[in-house]
């Protein structure tokens, strides 16, 4: 079965599940005549039941290889491998790492995606060193970065695709996702050495930056030192067109000056605005989907 179709069968299914279990719970003390209630119920509970069998030999066969994997270390190597259509923290096993919790996003753009960023309130400092952005910081359940090393090794495992939410102080919400995402180990001071097409509507902010090293203000590998002018933390280039890592404004709008040392993404906003939230989030590519683009 084509991978993408499968994902999205796995979210309709699982909407109809919390659907059917909505009426059966709306049916107590409800007026409409006992007997049919009770038939109604009972057609239900089968409708679950059935659903809930299609939804784990589906779940089965989508992951087959990944649910291999998972026997053998004890955790699966991505949020699309684990429990698929639950969203919040759980762990996984890349190898060349103990196990660590990742956040899992089912809701913003279909099921599987594994967080690697958040911005949503200004909560969390994210003017930090590279020693830190290589382990990663802040809470899963809030502000954080994943961390570099786990972001390389988790790409250079499988294919992964790439997904940007962001949304404005208006309440508007565009994305930009890319085919492919990858980062290069440190050695390689963690380059974004792959992305691949780019399809959404917040325009393309990050292509600029193949190819780059991660700067951080401690081990800046820029001409112009982007990471100090630009208060973050990114794949600088000269210096940027995104800066997703920059600093916090409440309401978005700055002043001419600061230019750029918000969370930048430019292709929306321009340079003059920050977002209220952004969330990276990257998922193992579908093979079938990715084949056929
Ligand atoms: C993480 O964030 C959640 C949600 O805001 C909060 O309830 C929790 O206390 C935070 N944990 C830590 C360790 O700060
Ligand atoms: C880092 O990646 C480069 C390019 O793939 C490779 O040549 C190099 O050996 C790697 N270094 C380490 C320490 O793994």
């Amino acid at each position: 079965m084509n991978c993408r179709v499968g994902i999205n069968l796995l979210l309709l299914l699982s909407w109809s599940i919390i659907k059917a279990e909505d009426l059966t719970n709306d049916g107590d003390g409800a007026h409409p005549a006992r007997g049919q209630l009770g038939k109604l119920h009972e057609k239900a509970e089968q409708l679950i039941a059935s659903l809930k069998v299609e939804l784990s030999q589906l779940g089965a066969s989508l992951t087959t290889a990944a649910t291999a994997k998972t026997k053998q270390t004890g955790y699966p190597p991505s949020c699309l491998a684990a429990m698929i259509n639950t969203d919040g923290i759980h762990t996984v096993r890349v190898a060349g790492l103990e196990p660590f919790p990742v956040a899992c996003d089912t809701r913003t753009a279909g099921a599987g995606w594994t967080v690697i960023q958040r911005r949503q309130d200004g909560s969390e400092n994210f003017y930090r060193s590279w020693a830190e952005y290589r382990a990663g910081f802040g809470n899963l359940s809030a502000e954080f970065f994943m961390g570099l090393e786990p972001l390389h090794l988790m790409t250079h495992a499988e294919p992964y695709e790439l997904y940007i939410h962001l949304e404005d102080f208006d309440g508007e919400t565009r994305y930009a996702k890319y085919d492919r995402f990858v980062v290069a180990n440190e050695s390689d001071s963690y380059a974004l050495s792959g992305l691949g097409k780019y399809t959404g509507d917040a325009g393309d902010a990050l292509s600029y930056h193949v190819g780059m090293p991660f700067s951080t203000y401690d081990n800046d590998k820029t001409r112009n030192r982007c990471a100090l002018t630009y208060v973050g933390a990114w794949w600088y280039n000269s210096c940027q067109h995104s800066n997703l890592n920059g600093q916090y404004v409440e309401g978005g709008s700055y002043e001419r000056k600061l230019s750029g040392r918000g969370i930048c993404w430019k292709s929306w906003r321009g340079y003059d605005y920050g977002y209220k939230l952004t969330q990276m989030m990257i998922r193992p590519r579908c093979r079938a989907a990715s084949t056929a683009a």
